[in-house]
């Protein structure tokens, strides 16, 4: 391979965030470029999936994942190309995913997680990211594996203009389900309507939980059937006080409560009064169905039925800033970093 640069840089976990990121916690490391041995590969990372979930891998505190460990580059999901290869299936020029680090070149043994994909039928690699990969995924067997949304039923979503909040609003909107979403701003809230289909938005922003509350009574007048959470806080915490009996709540994400500052479900006995169920949910559940889900999720984009929009960044050097951006809601769509 003639044409391999012998360094590359990396966005490496200088300190443990103690609330919001600071750009402080995280600096860009410049490293050798090694040789795969047997078992590895090197490929060149064109794109990078930034992550709410990734700030709670920055914590040191048991998680479904081990902690980012200080000096390492941040753990997150990337596509690429195969450079060079020490493994059969692995091929030089493949494209490839997979659990990896936002770093510009990877020496790695791949996981379970990485896999080559195909990105001739595909508008764009950065699909693999958003619409076929974890996000898309998320929504895809969040509502038809453990929610199972019905015609006739209303459903909230938090976090519902985000990748996984719109997705799961269209997909449960494809079921006949009358889909109500909770956005921040008149703008993401317009666009639930106008661009996602949504039944009814509502602008949690400057709210405390008793004006959420009443907005959630007057845009749900039949009451909650079903909860997608991915905020928590008084997100949560003012939607439980419209819930049905027997309403089931699926927690995919408590957003707000990832810097620290934990808020708690304070009206959790509605569950008691409402008989009421709520469920944790990760896609890793369904690890074993995502070639299913992808080609699901590809073919609603291909017949026009399902929008998933991206918001792309450019350079390892705007790391920081494109990540934070999922934290102060200036993200408009599966967050990406370019660096191609
Ligand atoms: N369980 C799983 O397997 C799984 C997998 C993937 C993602 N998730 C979860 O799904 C949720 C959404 O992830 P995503 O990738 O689709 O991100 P996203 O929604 O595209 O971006 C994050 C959005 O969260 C909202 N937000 C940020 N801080 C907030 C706060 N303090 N209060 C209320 N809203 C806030 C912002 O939207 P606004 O402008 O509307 O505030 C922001 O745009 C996250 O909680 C994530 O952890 C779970």
């Amino acid at each position: 391979m003639t044409d391999t640069p012998t360094t590359g840089r990396r966005f490496v976990l200088a300190a443990r965030p103690d609330g919001l990121p600071k750009e402080s916690d995280f600096r860009l490391e410049e490293v050798a470029i090694g040789a795969p041995g047997p078992g590895q590969i090197l490929t060149r990372n064109h794109y990078v999936s930034l992550d709410p979930a990734i700030r709670g891998w920055l914590d040191d505190r048991p998680s479904y994942l081990p902690p980012v460990a200080l000096g390492d580059a941040v753990r997150a999901s990337t596509v690429g190309t195969v450079i060079a290869s020490g493994v059969d299936r692995f091929k030089p020029g493949d494209w490839v995913m997979g659990l990896n680090a936002i770093e510009e070149y990877s020496l790695v043994t791949p996981n379970a997680y990485m896999h080559p994909i195909d990105v001739s039928q595909v508008p764009s690699p950065t699909l693999y990211l958003s619409a076929m990969g974890a996000v898309g995924l998320t929504a895809w067997f969040g509502v038809s594996e453990v929610m199972q949304p019905q015609a006739g039923q209303t459903l909230l979503v938090s976090g519902a203009a985000g990748a996984v909040g719109s997705c799961v609003g269209q997909l449960a909107k494809l079921r006949g389900t009358r889909v109500v979403g909770i956005a921040g701003g008149a703008d993401k809230c317009r666009k639930l309507i106008d661009h996602f289909g949504f039944d009814a938005a509502i602008d949690y922003r400057g709210k405390d939980v008793e004006a959420l509350s009443a907005d959630i009574a007057a845009a749900c007048p039949e009451g909650i059937d079903l909860v997608y959470e991915n905020v928590g806080g008084i997100c949560l915490d003012a939607t439980l006080l419209h819930i049905n009996h027997y309403a089931r709540i699926i927690l995919c994400g408590l957003i707000s409560e990832y810097n620290g500052e934990s808020y708690g479900a304070r009206n959790i006995w509605q569950l008691i009064v409402k008989t009421a169920t709520m469920r944790g949910y990760l896609v890793s559940e369904f690890v074993d169905r995502f070639p299913e889900g992808s080609k699901a999720i590809a073919a609603l984009i291909a017949e026009g039925k399902l929008r998933f929009d991206e918001h792309v960044e450019k350079g390892i050097d705007n790391a920081y800033p494109a990540f934070m951006r999922l934290f102060d809601g200036s993200n408009r769509g599966k967050m990406i970093l370019d660096l191609s």
